[in-house]
């Protein structure tokens, strides 16, 4: 716990002044927290080789020990403060293509790095972001930076310091604040075995950019049952809502009969889904656009401003419709589904069941 809320400490994106930057990486350097802007969502940041520091992360988000955190460097001589050496080579494929920017690899760890931020596994998440002030802040501060996404644990990232003042103002030092973020989804996870990479989860950068440098495929299917029971972060509810929320099937509203659109009625309930397809609702429903699906850039963009958004009092019940997309929408779409804690409609009958 701190002494007060947060200061609040605006840095411009285009051109972070440096006395400003100097003042938050002086307090990242004296194991203080700091929430950051990167270019997908706000990190919780701290001195990743602070043993004391990174412990007072997870109290913070109340998250458990065993759900390692993201080493954020500014290139690649910090890597090798966190990481073992040499790097796997589709790593340094990857590394080549997407750095600076949302792609998160996991790696063999350094020897040194504090336990708490791997949980204990041999291996450590390295992302070098592309946001000009995180970039700034790591440089000035002279040291990895360990962060989440800078949310109480389970619930929504934040994509603005306002979000993050939401969460977290009365347990962290400082909230740098340049805006909104950028992708408004989280780093692409990648891990690596000898048949190449692994999305371990979807993000910014999407499978298909992956596949075209280096043999990759999305964790999941049987083959992968040991892998995912092993790997952290594979709660199936997180970035919920407090409100009770479901998800369903794009379409599966056109699918109903008057008789089923009737029989749903009721009020209370915030239907998502994408102006280009807002499909006929049953009576007392309330339609909250997530953007067009053309342009599905701005609908990861907005989304976890519009979870938070719906998650009203006098919201009883979101329903969030999925895009069904390839590319962004994987991320989206597991967001989405994890946010409902994986209850997916997929009838309009198995719809009245859930509301029932
Ligand atoms: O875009 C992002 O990645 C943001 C910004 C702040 O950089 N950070 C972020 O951190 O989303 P977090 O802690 O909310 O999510 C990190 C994910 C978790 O699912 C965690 O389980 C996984 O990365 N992860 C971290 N270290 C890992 C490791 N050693 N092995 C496997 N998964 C790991
Ligand atoms: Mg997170």
């Amino acid at each position: 716990m701190t002494s007060g809320p947060a200061e609040v400490l605006p840095i411009s994106s285009d051109a972070p002044e440096p006395e400003l930057v100097e003042r938050a990486a002086a307090l990242l350097r004296t194991g203080k927290l700091v929430a950051i802007p990167t270019e997908t969502v706000y990190g919780l940041g701290c001195n990743a080789l602070d043993a004391a520091a990174v412990q007072r992360v997870f109290d913070a988000k109340e998250r458990p020990s065993s759900d390692p955190l993201i080493a954020h460097v500014d290139g690649p001589a910090m890597l090798v403060s966190v990481a073992a050496t040499p790097v796997p080579e589709s790593a340094r494929v990857l590394m080549d293509a997407f750095w600076p920017g949302p792609l998160t690899v996991v790696i063999p760890r350094h020897p040194d790095l504090p336990d708490a931020v791997t949980s204990g596994l041999p291996d450590v998440a390295v992302r070098c972001p592309a946001h000009p002030v995180a970039a700034a802040i790591i440089s000035a501060a002279g040291v990895p930076v360990a962060a989440p996404s800078a949310n109480r644990f389970s619930r929504v990232s934040p994509t603005s310091a306002a979000h993050v003042l939401t969460d977290l103002a009365d347990r962290i030092e400082m909230v740098v604040d340049s805006g909104r973020s950028v992708h408004g989804l989280e780093s692409t996870v990648v891990a690596f075995d000898a048949g190449g990479a692994i999305v371990l989860r979807h993000g910014a950068i999407p499978l298909e950019a992956i596949q075209e440098l280096v043999p990759a495929r999305a964790l999941g299917g049987d083959a992968d049952a040991d892998r995912v029971k092993a790997s952290p972060g594979h709660d199936e509810r997180h970035y919920s809502p407090r409100t009770a929320t479901l998800a369903v099937v794009p379409g599966v509203l056109a699918d109903a009969s008057a008789e089923q659109l009737a029989a749903l009625a009721r009020t209370g309930v915030r239907y998502a889904g994408y102006s280009n397809r807002a499909p006929e609702l049953p009576d007392g429903w309330d339609f909250e656009s997530l953007g067009s699906i053309d342009r599905i850039e701005t609908v990861a963009h907005d989304l976890y401003d519009a979870l938070r958004r719906m998650d009203r009092p006098d919201v009883d019940l979101i329903i969030l419709e999925l895009t069904g997309a390839d590319g962004l929408g994987r991320a989206i779409d597991d967001r989405l589904a994890r946010a409902a804690s994986s209850v997916v409609a997929l009838s309009p009958g198995e719809l009245s069941d859930r509301l029932g």
